[in-house]
């Protein structure tokens, strides 16, 4: 195992009608700041049930944080934090209201590094020049969709002019977190679909590298890819799509996939999340289903890499132990594979209308962003990103 250091200090309000603890969770002399999305949250109740929590405290809100929420639209709300001198951010929606919200809170206290070339205090630097963040304004989340773990992790994702761009720091990481599953069932087919496909993938990306014999971390990825295994179609199908314990387990899912425990003391590849992010800049295909794309792909040209781990995941998680090694594996494959199509995500490029001919403008953005050494090794050269998304065609 290598060497960690883990904290994940988000308070977890887990169950139907929990969204009430935040009337004690958001301190009283607090001036509150609501930040939500398109407004999905007015057509479920969410809206209803967040007012009355806030009814003894001072709000304002600011909405329209789109999906892969945008520079502009996040900073319009810096206008309203210094009229109204806002000191808290209550996030209510999915990954994108989140992220969005971290990004409002960094920007609104940053002043820049003075130091070296990198100095000036424009908050795009905190994306373009991976400034380190010293101060952010403290954010509690209400979460609408399971699927990105940004509510009890410090990661953001803002686009700008068709990029997208990461940035991470502990001071953006909610101090609080609801998770009503109840607020799910409101979801589409294709939002609940994404939701468990990115939490599956984020398992996988910090799983599926080379052993380091880390156990645990091994056997809670397992735990998880096999609960959305199970239980995600049953998110779909009519007769089961309205079991709260189902929506309960995805949920619980998705944040533990990504709030830092699987991760810890593993290698980590990501190398699916960083072409992923290009699909989305580029052609605007939802996050999710770039990584049913990509990932098949990952798994076929890496097979050496990450032999050892597929076979893993082939006996454990697939529960395969016919046939010698390659059969196994590719079976392996072949089953996440069908995993995603019962998701009814694409696991091809030319499922969503892209071609050889639309590679050339992804490897170029791949490399003027830098990704030009991926994956566990940091070995995956601009040639292998090319060789990957040829195999997703
Ligand atoms: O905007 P509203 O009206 O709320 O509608 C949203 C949006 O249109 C809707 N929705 C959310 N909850 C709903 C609902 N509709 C009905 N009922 C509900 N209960 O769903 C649509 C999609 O929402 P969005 O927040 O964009 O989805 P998701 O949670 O998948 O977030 C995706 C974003 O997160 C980033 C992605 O890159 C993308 O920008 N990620 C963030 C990560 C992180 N912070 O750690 C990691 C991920 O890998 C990912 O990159
Ligand atoms: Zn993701």
């Amino acid at each position: 195992m290598l060497n960690f250091n883990f904290q994940n200090p988000t308070k977890i309000h887990f169950g139907e009608g929990q969204i009430s603890v935040i009337s004690k969770e958001v301190p009283l002399d607090a001036r509150v700041l609501l930040v939500y999305g398109g407004g999905s949250i007015k057509g479920n109740g969410v809206y209803k049930q967040v007012i009355d929590a806030l009814s003894e405290h001072t709000f304002f809100e600011f909405s329209g944080i789109e999906p892969n929420p945008t520079y502009d639209t996040l900073m319009k709300a810096q206008e309203i934090i210094k009229r109204e001198n806002i000191d808290y951010l209550l996030a209510v929606g999915g990954g994108s209201v989140v992220d969005g919200a971290k990004f409002i809170a960094a920007a609104a206290l940053y002043e820049g590094n003075d130091e070296g070339i990198n100095a000036g205090s424009d908050p795009w630097d905190i994306l373009a020049k991976q400034q380190v963040i010293t101060k952010a304004l403290p954010i509690g989340a209400v979460l609408t969709l399971p699927a990105t773990g940004s509510e009890s992790n410090g990661n953001s994702v803002v686009t700008r002019d068709g990029i997208k761009l990461p940035f991470s720091s502990p001071l953006v990481r909610p101090l609080f977190a609801v998770l009503d599953p109840s607020v799910t069932l409101s979801l589409s087919d294709r939002q609940i679909s994404n939701g468990v496909v990115d939490a599956f993938v984020h398992t996988i990306e910090q799983y599926l590298t080379y052993s380091v014999n880390g156990k645990v971390q091994d056997r809670f990825s397992e735990g998880l890819l096999q609960t959305l295994i199970e239980e995600g179609p049953k998110a779909l199908l009519p007769e089961t799509k309205e079991n709260l314990e189902v929506r309960a387990n995805i949920m619980w899912s998705a944040t533990m996939a990504l709030n830092g425990l699987i991760g810890a003391g593993v290698p980590q590849d990501w190398s699916t999340h960083m072409i992923g992010h290009e699909l989305t800049g580029a052609f605007g295909i939802d996050h999710a289903r770039t990584l049913s794309i990509v990932l098949p792909a990952v798994m076929k040209v890496r097979k050496g890499q990450k032999r050892e781990k597929l076979l893993q995941y082939a006996a454990r998680v697939w529960r395969i132990t016919e046939g010698d090694e390659n059969t196994r594996i590719d079976k392996a494959i072949r089953l996440t594979e069908e995993f995603f199509e019962t998701m009814q995500v694409p696991t091809r490029l030319s499922d969503v209308d892209l071609a050889n001919k639309d590679i050339d403008l992804l490897i170029e953005r791949l490399g003027q962003h830098g990704m030009t050494a991926l994956g566990e090794h940091s070995d995956i050269t601009l040639e292998i990103s090319r060789e990957l998304l040829t195999q997703a065609l």
